[in-house]
């Protein structure tokens, strides 16, 4: 049985769109209703997502645009680059696309991240549709307009804000997922229930067997709340300067790990799952939730198979990892703690206490 589709708004004014959460939209041609005209449309995948989705959502494009083309990049966080990006753009370039172009950002979190990147100065700004494939851009990436690359110093430095114009979440996408995949994007759907909604957590405790079987109902409730409750942050402080920093929870500690093992080594949703294990902790040590919450959330986290212990580089190099982090200010480190069940705030800590979190928290 087929679950219905649902439409998630993002109230942005001008820019606000819609997410489109469901199975098949892929091939439905009403998913691209509606999207701007142009001449031409480019597809950016890479060279596992594209050759099993690119000629449906192809084939679907071509009622609408007259040219539709796809670019294939290398796979992995690794090619989150300079090198990579600018292949996007010697593309365009060599292809003659103009400045209406539509670009199709068809894959997980780096695809996506990279090719609104692209979208962001190409011509100084071309419009761009999400098409997330993993989970962890479904409920995460794809919304809310943050694009970027990496560079060595540092996760998701060089980048912009710029929204899409829509973004189609096809469900069947997922089948193809691999495990560890599921699980790394489970710890962005996880992520919601500390910072936002208690009631959601104790759901995904109820349904965690499910969404890990990619049951297509728990799935279609999973995507939708969290689009949800990141539609409503990011409605709230688009740019971040204040409430959507703890759509980051466990992602200062996660960053360090990333950073300091070398992309790719760990994946995103891996380190944050172990970034929320040890920023949890640090929530308890504050005094602000107690013990027993803790233990709680990191029970959820190793139950959806992620890494609860970090690697062991010692704290002070994760303390001089954290302070590259975005949210650092004047060089003091700034974590997203949980102040009570389902709701966050942002805030320093003392470095001793941190580093006995690093030191507990790691083998
Ligand atoms: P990813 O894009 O590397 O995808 C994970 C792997 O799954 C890749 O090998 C990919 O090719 C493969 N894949 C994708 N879809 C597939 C499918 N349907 N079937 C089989 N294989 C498939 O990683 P990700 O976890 O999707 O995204 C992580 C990235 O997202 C990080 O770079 C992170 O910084 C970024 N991110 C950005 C935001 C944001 O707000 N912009 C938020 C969270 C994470
Ligand atoms: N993933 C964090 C944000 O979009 O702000």
């Amino acid at each position: 049985m087929t679950i219905p589709s649902v439409g998630v708004p993002i109230e942005l004014g001008e820019r606000g769109y819609d997410i489109l959460i469901g199975q098949g939209l892929l091939g439905r041609a009403e998913a691209f209703d509606g999207l701007p005209r142009a001449a031409a449309a480019l597809i950016v995948s890479n060279t596992t997502v594209g050759p099993r989705y690119a000629a449906a959502l192809a084939a679907a494009l071509r009622g609408r645009y007259a040219r539709v083309e796809v670019l294939e990049l290398p796979d992995g966080e690794a090619h989150k680059d300079w090198l990579t990006l600018n292949r996007v753009f010697d593309a365009l370039l060599a292809g003659g696309f103009d400045r209406k172009t539509v670009l199709f950002a068809l894959g997980g979190g780096v695809v996506g991240d990279l090719t609104g990147f692209a979208a962001a100065c190409y011509m100084r700004g071309v419009p761009f549709v999400q098409v997330p494939t993993t989970l962890l851009a479904q409920v995460d990436s794809s919304v809310g307009g943050k694009t970027a690359i990496n560079h060595p110093l540092g996760k998701n430095m060089i980048g912009a804000f710029h929204q899409p114009v829509r973004v189609i979440a096809d469900l069947d996408t997922l089948s193809s997922l691999p495990p560890r995949e599921v699980s790394a994007g489970l710890a962005e759907v996880i992520k919601y229930g500390p910072i936002a909604d208690d009631g959601f957590l104790a759901w995904i405790e109820q349904h965690l067997d499910d969404l890990m079987a990619l049951d297509p109902a728990a799935l279609s409730h999973a995507v939708r709340r969290s689009c949800e409750i990141k539609a409503e942050v990011v409605a709230q402080d688009e740019r971040e300067s204040g409430l959507r920093a703890i759509l980051n929870f466990g992602h200062t500690f996660g960053h360090a790990i990333e950073t300091g093992l070398g992309y790719g080594e760990w994946l995103h949703g891996e380190a944050v799952g172990c970034g929320m294990v040890m920023a949890v902790e640090l929530s308890a040590r504050l005094g602000l939730v107690d013990a027993a919450y803790a233990q709680r959330l990191t029970a959820l986290i190793r139950r959806a198979r992620l890494p609860v212990q970090g690697p062991s580089f010692g704290a002070a190099r994760y303390l001089e990892l954290m302070r590259h982090d975005k949210k650092a200010d004047g060089g003091e480190i700034r974590f997203v703690v949980i102040e009570s069940p389902g709701r966050a705030a942002v805030r320093p800590a003392p470095d001793a206490l941190v580093a006995e979190v690093i030191d507990a928290c790691t083998r």
